[in-house]
């Protein structure tokens, strides 16, 4: 099939095609956009078989349910059977942004979203392109990250395009999403809520607001060998993976850059091309030609905003082994470390 890429300008936006691209959704058509996440990849969540489409396109397993996209919270009542009070406080605190809420479905929540879940999860984005089509179309939108399954998720458009031209409708390239790692999943089912997913809003700001959350036991998995059933389905798959292999350094920055570098050696003796996931802090220690560095450990924000196109651009090379370092896992940092942890299959040496 044909995919149509349209631009559009994010701070200047061109209402008619806008509405071009909330026809096609109207119409069952798949429309891949942007989000202040991460690219998502859209259908009418009340229509089945555009929701079917989905799932093709992206090779997604049919038992990791969508999420579904919304302009505001008043719309909201129209796909859920109750809405907790604690929802009610974190969607006036965090709504239009990076929070995905669990709650109970009505059945107008086609089975297939929900992958046969009695719960279904909500969020109102804050990007403006997002905004300005599902207002425009005036429906719920269902949308998983816009890219091929277990593919770090797209960050840029020419991402979308090189995972999913010729197999959806639209491709919105509407420039890079700022915040690069996906929202934070957060079961509001139970009491205390619990958090299923790190991501762009952090469990220190759920806290601040909630007092007390649950984690997930299956996000304290150190290892392989913690097999643990996930609530959140999607969490259980290899995700985010490069071609090449990833290992994750953990411990003092500097004691790292040793590590790694003997590493290094080892891995070129035994002719293997092999990258380096740094910092700006620590980039200067490694060769010049093997190491990308994501940014600042003082500006973890720039560190996730970057992650998924590095592990993209790795790619592009011959490199077949990254040795990332570990980052502060406080704030975003866990959601980094998340997303690093399920790229490398939790294949982590501590010093
Ligand atoms: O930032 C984001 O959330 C992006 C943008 C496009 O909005 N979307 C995204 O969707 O990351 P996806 O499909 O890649 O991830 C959805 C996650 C999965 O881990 C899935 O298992 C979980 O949300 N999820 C969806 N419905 C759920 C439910 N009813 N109960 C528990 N987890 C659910
Ligand atoms: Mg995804």
């Amino acid at each position: 099939m044909k995919t149509e890429i349209i631009e559009i300008n994010s701070g200047n936006i061109d209402i008619s095609k806008i509405r071009y691209a909330s026809q096609v959704l109207k119409d069952g058509g798949l429309v891949a956009f942007p989000t202040e996440t991460v690219y998502g990849l859209g259908a009418n969540a009340l229509n089945k078989e555009a929701v079917e489409r989905i799932f093709i396109a992206k090779g997604r397993p049919s038992d990791n349910p969508l999420i579904v996209h919304v302009a505001d919270k008043r719309s909201v009542e129209k796909l859920v059977s109750h809405i907790p009070n604690k929802a009610s406080i974190l969607m006036d605190k965090f709504w239009p942004g990076p929070l995905t809420l669990v709650m109970d479905k009505l059945p107008i929540i086609p089975e297939v979203i929900t992958a046969g879940l009695d719960t279904v999860a909500i969020r109102v984005p804050s990007h403006p392109i997002a905004l300005a089509l599902i207002r425009e179309a005036e429906l719920p939108v269902a949308a998983p990250s816009a890219n091929v399954s277990g593919k770090p998720s797209p960050t840029d458009s020419r991402h979308v395009i090189n995972d999913l031209n010729g197999k959806v409708d639209v491709i919105i390239d509407g420039g890079f999403s700022d915040i690069g790692v996906e929202s934070t999943v957060v079961d509001m089912v139970l009491d205390p809520p619990m958090l299923l997913r790190p991501g762009g809003i952090t469990v220190e700001q759920l806290e601040d607001v909630l007092g007390q959350i649950q984690i997930d036991p299956t996000l304290v998995k150190k290892n392989l060998d913690d097999i643990i059933i996930p609530r959140s389905p999607g969490m259980k798959y290899k995700h985010y993976a490069p071609k090449a292999d990833v290992i994750i350094v953990e411990g003092d920055p500097e004691k790292i850059a040793v590590r790694i570098n003997e590493m290094v050696k080892e891995y070129e003796g035994k002719d293997i091309k092999v990258g380096i996931l740094a910092t700006d802090e620590t980039v200067h220690l490694y060769p010049e030609s093997l190491a990308v560095s994501l940014g600042s450990r003082l500006s973890p924000g720039t560190i996730a905003a970057n992650l998924f196109k590095a592990l993209r651009d790795f790619d592009k090379t011959d490199v077949q082994m990254i040795f990332a370092e570990s980052v502060d896992s406080s704030g975003i940092g866990l959601a980094i470390m998340n997303r690093m942890k399920k790229a490398a299959g939790y294949n982590i040496i501590k010093i």
